[in-house]
């Protein structure tokens, strides 16, 4: 996907397809473009129609409510012969929601049209303030758009141009990889050049805004690539080649490295290597270390990824139905290995740490057992409960890991309770830490980013249910199953760093499209690291 910049009249640009956002009531009762100055985008391009834009929203009973979209045959009024209205709801109320709300709509309608190129129009810049009142000031030039001095939203040129570019390249994501020409697959009509029409002194910004907005959609479908990739071919070991490409795509600000078994076992991460016995995949602990190029800082953020590239449960086995989806138990671990990549193109200027404990779960005759005691790289001893409770303890190695390798805080993410999801469902995912600033922070950088992220308590009263009778600790706390859970990782975590852990098992992966996002891996985490990573910036 390319993207560029034109100062052309958007009546003139040659395009396949036209995009431009109106707010509720820039159709007047008459089909005019009444409550539009007669300076807006839209207001230009429905003259230029001879009104007949105005009169198919009427007709069509288009009102520019956010998620409504209109598609428009020009007649070769435009030199593109369509164009896409997409509806930006009140604008009292329009920010960066409605914004990607209306993208979403506005590049699902683009899907079904099959072309390879489009055009988007800006909307927003030149409408936010006093619209019904133009004020002089604004009617210089083309005035496309103008940087607003009563902006209302939070959306400017340069989230304008993250947002097209973040949610063009996340809607473009299709999962047909293993389709061929045989079983009937048709060549595909991928969208492939973005142009965006801008006056020439916003260009600077929306064109960074795009290169940003570039970045962190390929990391998000990176992510997804990963999860959706079966089990039988994406291995430990393949994960850890995944690291290694996007060290090599990192202008040499990542450096991977990959512990083998024979390291593990001289290392001591025996709960690791203990789910890792009953597979016939080796086990792998995937470091991955970014460094700014203006040199390391003080805070280097800790992201830890669950790994298991699948969990059958062992010999606490899955029912067929609870095993189906498993080869998707690495998803957070894709997150962290694909959004430390954005980070890296994004050159941002905060010290970056990943790491992933990757390994399958299995039953066989090695497989570790249902009241085995088994040891961890920080030295506690854990009874074995569950051997469907893995995920806890290759996390429990990875964190301990981590801090061992000097980061400063940490957040985790992983698919480890199938109970999360009576909390958000598929929708969003939950948020558990040992220190309320930094989760909040999480929980912010969550929401500013689009995905749905609950801060959840953890009361001390449930710590002890992980406690065992024989060793320090067992692997199953009973109910509540992600709260006992988070509290076996905070064991490992300890106090003495920021620590969050996200239980991402709802929204990584969903039987539905959601938003931005597809059937099946959603790529979940990995805008939100990303911004709690911006935050580290400011
Ligand atoms: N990977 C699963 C959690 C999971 C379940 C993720 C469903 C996505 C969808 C995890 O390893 C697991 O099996 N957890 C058990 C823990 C229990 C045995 C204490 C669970 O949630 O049932
Ligand atoms: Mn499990
Ligand atoms: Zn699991």
């Amino acid at each position: 996907m390319k993207f560029q910049i034109t100062q052309e009249n958007p009546a003139c640009v040659a395009s396949s397809l036209l995009l431009v956002g109106s707010f509720e009531g820039d159709f007047g009762a008459d089909g005019k473009t009444t409550g539009l100055p007669e300076i807006g985008a839209l207001s230009r391009l429905n003259q230029a129609c001879g009104g007949a834009l105005g009169r198919q929203a009427l007709t069509d009973g288009y009102s520019g409510k956010a998620g409504q979209t209109l598609v428009h045959f020009t007649d070769g009024r435009l030199a593109a012969p369509r164009l896409i209205v997409f509806g930006l709801g009140a604008k009292e109320r329009f920010g960066l929601a409605e914004l990607r709300r209306a993208l979403t709509a506005a590049f699902k309608k683009v899907k079904t049209l099959a072309v390879s190129d489009v055009t988007v129009v800006p909307f927003v810049f030149n409408l936010s303030a006093a619209p019904n009142k133009p004020d002089a000031s604004l009617l210089v030039e083309d005035a496309i758009m103008m940087p607003q001095p009563v902006d209302r939203s939070d959306v400017g040129p340069r989230s304008f141009g993250e947002n097209v570019a973040l949610y063009a390249g996340m809607l473009d994501y299709v999962i047909n990889h293993a389709k061929t020409k045989m079983g009937g697959r048709k060549r595909d009509r991928r969208l492939e050049i973005i142009k965006v029409a801008a006056s020439k002194e916003l260009t600077g910004d929306i064109r960074r805004g795009l290169m940003a907005g570039r970045a962190i959609a390929r990391a998000v479908n990176r992510a997804r690539d990963l999860s959706n990739e079966p089990a039988g071919s994406l291995t430990p070991h393949k994960l850890g080649e995944a690291a290694r490409k996007v060290a090599a795509n990192s202008d040499g600000l990542i450096k991977v490295r990959v512990l083998g078994r024979g390291e593990l076992r001289r290392l001591g991460a025996s709960a690791l290597l203990a789910v890792n016995q009953g597979s016939a995949q080796k086990p792998v602990l995937i470091e991955m270390t970014y460094t700014p190029p203006t040199g390391s800082t003080s805070e280097v953020l800790g992201f830890v990824g669950k790994s298991i590239t699948f969990d059958s449960g062992g010999l606490d086995l899955k029912t067929a139905e609870g095993m189906r989806t498993m080869k998707r138990d690495m998803a957070g671990g894709a997150s962290v290995l694909a959004a430390i990549g954005a980070v890296a193109a994004l050159k941002l200027p905060v010290s970056v740490k990943a790491v992933m404990a990757a390994t399958e779960n299995m039953p066989d005759g090695n497989a570790y057992k249902p009241g085995d005691v088994i040891g961890t790289l920080k030295g506690l001893t854990v009874e074995i409960d569950n051997t469907d409770a893995e995920g806890r303890l290759t996390l429990a190695d990875a964190i301990e890991y981590a801090k061992r390798r000097g980061v400063t805080r940490i957040i985790d993410l992983a698919t480890l309770t199938g109970a999360v999801r009576s909390i958000a469902a598929d929708v969003g995912a939950a948020a558990f830490g040992n220190n309320p600033e930094f989760s909040a922070r999480v929980v912010q950088s969550a929401e500013a980013a689009g995905e749905r992220l609950v801060a959840m308590p953890m009361w001390p009263e449930f710590r002890e249910q992980n406690h065992s009778d024989m060793a320090d600790l067992k692997n199953s706390g009973g109910d509540p199953g992600s709260i006992t859970a988070a509290w076996f990782l905070r064991e490992f975590a300890g106090e003495e760093i920021p620590w969050v852990h996200l239980d991402i098992a709802g929204p990584s992966y969903r039987t539905r499209e959601l938003g931005p996002d597809p059937k099946g891996c959603t790529g979940y985490g990995v805008r939100t690291l990303v911004e709690l990573a911006r935050s580290f910036c400011r």
